[in-house]
């Protein structure tokens, strides 16, 4: 067991305060300074080798207030990512912290300009988008990341190691999602989550593919042929609803435009089906455990809100042992010490020094925004659609 745990951590040196300094201090610029912009402060405050020497929001004055708020006081101000990349011309990143509908138009036009990118998940809105954004990644030669941090959590690559062990034997069926009973993410700061023109994507895009990510990734991402799914917005849509209530804002509900809760049939190259759910609303505990069940044994991973880094409890394999049906329990790893968020922007300034592939590649998030985006084409035409992705 002790020897399991240190290849685990072994993987993570770069996070383990082990990294190398690479002698030089990073020059960042982050494009969106809302919400998530503060997690990645909160972490490169911790870091002396880090510098954001600029940042851009489209809202008049909010990187500036930004600013003050995080102590940067050496700091060039943009109205947009397009200004900001025309004028740094000495970064060594930026970081894409804009809502949803904007990370291709920033990747793109970043990417062009030879810098190495960071952007959050989802990767995309649409899958068309997604593609492009490969291209110009081919094209440019630089690092282009997606921001999964759950990635980094030594639990979620521990259900990589057993699927990868072979002790399930082939797998065949995996059941993931899950979601919230009343958690559509919206208050009196914030409504980009709920809108059409600014997320484009709802639970899906929001907590959805990380769920996908934490069983795709387990089993190599294989390739989507076909979905069957569903969308719906009965809570978002209802002006009871008891965030709007709370708030004094029942109008939140004509502005609510993306699902809340979505379910995908999925089949995958390799004879494997895909079941999926995901809700920001729902009158319900849970919608289950995820499970991968295979001919030699299935894994149940408890219910779990993967989005916050980690598996829900002991995860447990269901086997047979000479005869006897037995249950295994796989006992949980300690945490990274520097946390999730901080390892995952580690590992973003390594791969700009040492190239290679992104920490979090775009060939395998691709098939991620393939799945939601044919989840969302198939609600809409009401029958199973078939996922192609170009070759980029
Ligand atoms: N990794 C995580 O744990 C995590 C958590 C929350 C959100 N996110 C992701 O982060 C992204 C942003 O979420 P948020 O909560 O910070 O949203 P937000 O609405 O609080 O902030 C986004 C900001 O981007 C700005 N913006 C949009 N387009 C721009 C452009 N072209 N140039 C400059 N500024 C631009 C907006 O004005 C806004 O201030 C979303 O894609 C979300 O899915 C990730």
């Amino acid at each position: 067991m002790a020897e399991e745990k240190k290849n685990i951590l072994d993987d993570f040196k770069v996070v383990q305060g082990e990294d190398k300094k690479f002698g030089k201090v990073f020059k960042l610029a982050i494009i969106g300074t809302g919400g998530i912009a503060g997690a990645y402060a909160n972490e490169i405050n911790k870091m002396d080798d880090v510098h954001v020497v600029a940042l851009s929001d489209l809202v008049d004055g909010k990187a500036e207030k930004f600013a003050q708020k995080y102590g940067w006081t050496n700091v060039k101000f943009y109205p947009s990512h397009k200004e900001l990349i025309d004028a740094e011309k000495e970064l060594d990143g930026v970081i894409v912290a804009t809502y949803n509908r904007t990370h291709a138009e920033c990747c793109i036009y970043a990417l062009n300009a030879g810098l190495n990118v960071i952007c959050e998940k989802p990767m995309s809105v649409t899958l068309e988008e997604a593609v492009k954004m490969r291209k110009a990644e081919k094209k440019s030669g630089k690092v282009l990341t997606i921001g999964f941090q759950p990635r980094m959590d030594p639990n979620m690559k521990k259900i990589k190691e057993i699927c990868d062990s072979g002790v399930l034997g082939k797998i065949y069926y995996i059941q993931t999602g899950g979601g919230r009973r009343r958690g559509i993410p919206v208050n009196v700061d914030r409504t980009s989550f709920i809108q059409d023109s600014t997320a484009g994507i709802g639970t899906m895009g929001d907590i959805g593919c990380y769920s996908l990510d934490m069983v795709l990734k387990a089993i190599g991402y294989p390739k989507p042929l076909t979905v069957t799914g569903y969308v719906s917005d009965y809570f978002g849509k209802d002006p009871s609803y008891v965030t709007y209530q709370q708030n004094g804002h029942p109008e939140w509900a004509d502005m609510f435009s993306v699902e809340d809760f979505a379910a995908g049939f999925i089949r995958l190259e390799g004879g494997i089906i895909l079941d999926f759910r995901i809700s920001w609303a729902m009158n319900l505990d849970t919608s289950g455990d995820t499970i991968i069940m295979g001919t030699k044994g299935s894994l149940r991973i408890p219910s779990t809100e993967c989005w916050n880094g980690s598996v829900g409890g002991p995860m447990k394999i269901y086997s047979e042992v000479a005869g006897s049906q037995v249950c295994t329990e796989i006992p949980l790893l300690p945490p990274l010490k520097e946390g999730n968020f901080n390892a995952k922007i580690r590992a973003f300034l390594k791969a700009t020094q040492e190239g290679g592939k992104a920490p979090v590649p775009t060939d395998e998030i691709i098939i991620n925004q393939a799945i939601i985006d044919g989840i969302i084409k198939s609600s809409k035409l009401g029958k199973e659609v078939k996922i192609e992705i170009p070759e980029v």
